[in-house]
């Protein structure tokens, strides 16, 4: 995350910052905003401060009082219901409309928590009419800016960022706008999927968007915890002639725009369905969503994205897009003139599993003669122009293969070949595979199950469940996912659940949160070896094989835990899916509740929050999608200095089949990706950064893990003793492994010792071992990292041999292929 420099952005911020979403706002920012590509700044200052959280309740400490549940009653559970496999029941009503939201904000003074509702049903609660006669804006407006009753408004600033989860529920219908939503960080927007509901702007819609997703309050890099799900939203009302714009959507990492539909009128010179338009953001995915008619489908500028799975039909152009790493994953384009405007993608783009029809060309950019601005292509089925640089069409017709322009390192070559369309073959490993295609699914939203399927873990009497944030949960969550298995899908409302052991999700699980507002949270003494690690969520036993879904939930630490592994994943599926996590994402310090929050400001050593992030194990298969593994660089909830040693990101050790679709691991200490013996994994996505404090002047890597490693750990005693930019975490390291077919790596190196930095900031990007073969790294970006892949101890590719983008650009390696 970082901030923008643009005195545009930063005029227009600082009139947000200050007004609540009014009309004269929405007038304001109508007449400033015009379309800015935001090449990433160039001087960043760390984000020393968050939200301030004026209404916590301080002395909620569960790391120094835990609250014993009550005892459950003896037997209740001896015998277990006979349901063998949970099937869709072809309900006709979404099962979160009827079940119970007892959710909870778990930090927030007493004197407003029992006054705050998570849940608002937009209709039921504030009156929205869904019959598309009276305008709804307003009441939704009001759903989505409700704190306590007696409390602060969420626009207010003062339930921090983590403090206001707020889940707005539109049910099916059609809701007339007359004015723009505003959202604010916490803030989940959901629509009913069976049917999904549509805001309908008004003719005469006053606005340049019908919603803002970013909040005003803060700039782009740090608008965390927002989603917008199963809607509808139709300008078709508006003049095709009009400038306008469906949502805008500068926000960052933690957020979720899925299973959206954006509909404009056909030949239209003025709608847009998605910018990013109120400054620079650091997002990871967009997902399944479905454009039609407009002039520009999607208008985009940040730092990098994975799309996958978004349908564009009838727009001139699908997709505009600035940014630095940007991949797309089962795209369609339909009767565009232009797929992709990749002008503005400066290090690399990525197309794979896509299919267009266009009138001019797929993919327009220029030839920038260097490493960057790369183009890889893989299985897309296109009829004319695929690839038009400056006035000339350097590809036609479909890509069957490979085709790489840009940086290639062949099979065992040393030396970069600068191509201009390459074309070779990726060895897909067949049980990554489905349709042709790599397989990918839509995040479940059991639609087709009734609500007598679920069982709101805070609803069994019997084993009583508090998500308090101040009770001890351990037991009563396994007596009931234990229980539960195979027969029901578990629903954790929001709030904070602590636990002092390893809770078992067993195979047949299937556990649903309220997005970013569904915690779980360790503490204790059964976490404090880092020598032997305890982990917190263990999803399924070594060798087990069946259904284990976990969605929305988010994992955190308590107190600071060096021995706490917070999830690891044994289980595979049957079929591709069956075993997975979506929108679900990690936090260690940071945040209210948790102990790393005020007591880390000082040194990483004394602050081991965390032994690692997760661990896939050779056992395991599992689909991950859409998920931020998150060591806090600044206080999201207040001002404490944040200074986190975690040990680990993800632990890759799967070798039956591994889908990671937009994933981010930041500020780890040893590594944030390692594949350890890993086979057939495929990566659409990564995103990372160094954690800020490493470099000249701090801890050099190991240190402070260095007596608690591991073999799959790095040692780097590749690096001198005293070499601080080679003693830093490594964005990957992979050893012994085959068959991996990463797609879009980048690690963005900000600051050495918290301080910025320029230039050579740290040494070693990615560092390969004793290769099995068929490794494939296709666009790998960094900033400010000598050295994008060491093969074992020879630098390969260097960021100098590579400049481009942001710093270095290789289009393809397969050196260790
Ligand atoms: C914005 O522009 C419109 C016309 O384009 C004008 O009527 C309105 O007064 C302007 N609003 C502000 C706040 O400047
Ligand atoms: C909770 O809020 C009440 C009312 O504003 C205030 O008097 C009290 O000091 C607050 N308590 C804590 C623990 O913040
Ligand atoms: C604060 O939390 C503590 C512990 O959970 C509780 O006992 C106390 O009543 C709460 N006070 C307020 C004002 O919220
Ligand atoms: C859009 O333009 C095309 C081509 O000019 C035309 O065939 C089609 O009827 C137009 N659609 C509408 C809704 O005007
Ligand atoms: C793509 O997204 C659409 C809309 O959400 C959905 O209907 C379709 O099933 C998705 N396709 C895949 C392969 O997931
Ligand atoms: C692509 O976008 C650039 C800058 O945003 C613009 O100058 C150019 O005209 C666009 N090209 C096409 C073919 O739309
Ligand atoms: C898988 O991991 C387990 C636990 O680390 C280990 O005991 C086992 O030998 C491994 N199996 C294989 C085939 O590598």
């Amino acid at each position: 995350m970082m901030k923008t420099t643009l005195i545009l952005v930063s005029m227009l911020s600082s009139f947000l910052a200050r007004a609540a979403p009014t009309r004269s706002l929405i007038e304001r920012a109508t007449n400033q905003s015009t379309h800015v590509i935001y090449f990433p700044p160039l001087d960043y200052s760390p984000h020393p401060v968050g939200i301030p959280y004026t209404i916590q309740n301080t002395s909620t400490e569960p790391w120094l009082h835990l609250v014993e549940p009550s005892s459950p009653r003896v037997n209740v559970f001896a015998t277990k219901p006979t349901c063998s496999s949970l099937s869709p029941s072809g309900s006709s009503q979404f099962w979160y409309e009827a079940i119970t939201h007892n959710g909870q904000s778990s930090f927030m003074n007493s004197s407003y928590k029992a006054n705050y509702k998570v849940f608002r049903n937009v209709v039921t609660d504030y009156g929205a009419d869904n019959t598309g006669i009276k305008d709804a804006s307003s009441a939704i407006q009001s759903a989505i800016a409700a704190g306590a009753t007696n409390g602060p408004s969420r626009s207010s600033t003062s339930m921090g960022t983590t403090g206001q989860p707020a889940v707005v529920y539109i049910p099916s219908g059609t809701y007339l706008m007359e004015d723009s939503i505003q959202l604010y960080v916490g803030t989940v927007i959901i629509g009913d999927p069976l049917n999904p509901p549509i805001l309908k702007a008004s003719s005469n819609f006053p606005n340049d968007h019908i919603v803002y997703g970013k909040d005003p309050n803060h700039d782009g890099t740090i608008n965390f915890y927002i989603a917008f799900k199963n809607i509808i939203i139709d300008s078709t009302s508006v003049s095709g002639s009009t400038t306008i714009t469906l949502m805008d959507w500068t926000v960052s990492q933690a957020t979720q725009l899925t299973n959206v539909v954006f509909n404009m009128p056909d030949n239209s010179t003025g709608h847009t369905g998605l910018s990013t338009t109120y400054g620079y953001n650091s997002n990871v995915i967009l997902n399944d969503l479905t454009f039609y008619g407009g002039v520009v489908g999607m208008s985009l500028s940040g730092q990098q994205w994975v799309f996958k799975n978004i349908t564009i039909i009838s727009a001139t152009t699908g997709v505009v897009a600035g940014g630095t790493n940007l991949v797309f994953v089962g795209c369609t384009f339909k009767n565009v003139e232009t797929g992709i405007n990749a002008t503005g993608i400066s290090g690399s783009l990525t197309l794979i599993d896509s299919t267009a029809s266009t009138l001019g060309s797929l993919i327009t950019s220029y030839d920038s003669g260097n490493a960057g601005n790369s183009i890889i292509l893989e299985n897309v089925v296109n009829g004319g122009n695929t690839v038009t640089l400056g006035s000339s069409v350097v590809k036609s017709g479909s890509v069957t293969g490979t085709w790489i322009h840009g940086n290639y390192y062949a099979p065992g070559n040393a030396n970069a070949r600068h191509e201009k369309g390459h074309s070779t073959t990726t060895p897909r490993s067949s049980v990554l595979i489905s349709n042709g295609n790599y397989f990918t699914m839509r995040p479940p939203t059991y639609q087709g199950y009734s609500v007598s399927q679920f069982i709101n873990i805070k609803s069994v009497s019997a084993y009583p469940v508090y998500g308090d944030g101040a009770t001890d949960d351990t037991k009563n969550i396994n007596a009931i996912l234990s229980h539960y298995a195979d027969c029901k899908i578990i629903y954790f409302p929001a709030g904070t659940y602590i636990v002092t052991n390893t809770i078992i999700v067993p195979a047949g699980s299937r556990i649903i949160g309220d997005a970013y507002g569904s915690a779980i949270s360790a503490v204790g003494s059964n976490f404090h070896n880092p020598n032997a690690p305890t982990t917190m969520v263990q999803v399924g036993n070594l060798g087990d094989v069946g259904v284990a879904q976990i969605s929305d939930m988010l994992f955190t630490v308590a107190d600071a835990l060096q021995g706490c592994k917070l999830v690891e994943v044994n289980i595979a599926g049957s079929t591709p899916g069956d075993v997975g996590l979506w929108n679900s994402h990690f936090r260690i310090g940071g945040a209210a509740g948790s102990k790393v929050q005020t007591n880390c400001a000082g040194s990483p050593d004394i602050c081991k929050a965390a032994w690692g992030l997760l661990h896939l194990t050779n056992t395991s298969s599992a689909y991950i999608e859409n998920m931020w593994g998150w060591t806090a660089d600044h206080d999201l909830d207040g001002s404490h200095g944040q200074t986190i040693s975690t040990g680990r990101g993800m632990l890759v050790e799967a070798t039956k089949g591994t889908w990671l679709v937009g994933t981010a691991m930041e500020h780890h200490t040893l590594y944030q990706y390692n594949f350890e013996y890993a086979s057939n994994v495929f990566s659409a996505l990564q995103q990372s950064e160094t954690p800020y404090w490493q470099g000249p002047g701090n801890d050099l890597a190991p240190i402070p893990w260095a007596s608690n490693l591991i073999t799959s750990d790095p040692t780097f005693s590749n690096c001198g003793t005293s070499d601080a930019t080679c003693r830093m975490a490594f964005f990957e390291r992979i050893r012994g492994s085959s068959n991996l077919f990463l797609y879009g790596g980048c690690v963005w190196t900000f600051f050495n010792n918290g301080g910025s930095c320029n230039g050579d900031c740290q040494q070693n990007a990615i560092r390969v071992l004793t290769s099995q073969g068929n490794i494939y790294l296709y666009g790998t970006n960094v900033k400010s990292v000598t050295n994008l892949v060491v093969s074992t101890d020879t630098d390969i590719a260097t960021e100098s041999a590579n400049a481009g983008g942001w710093g270095g650009v290789v289009a393809a390696y397969a050196y260790d292929a």
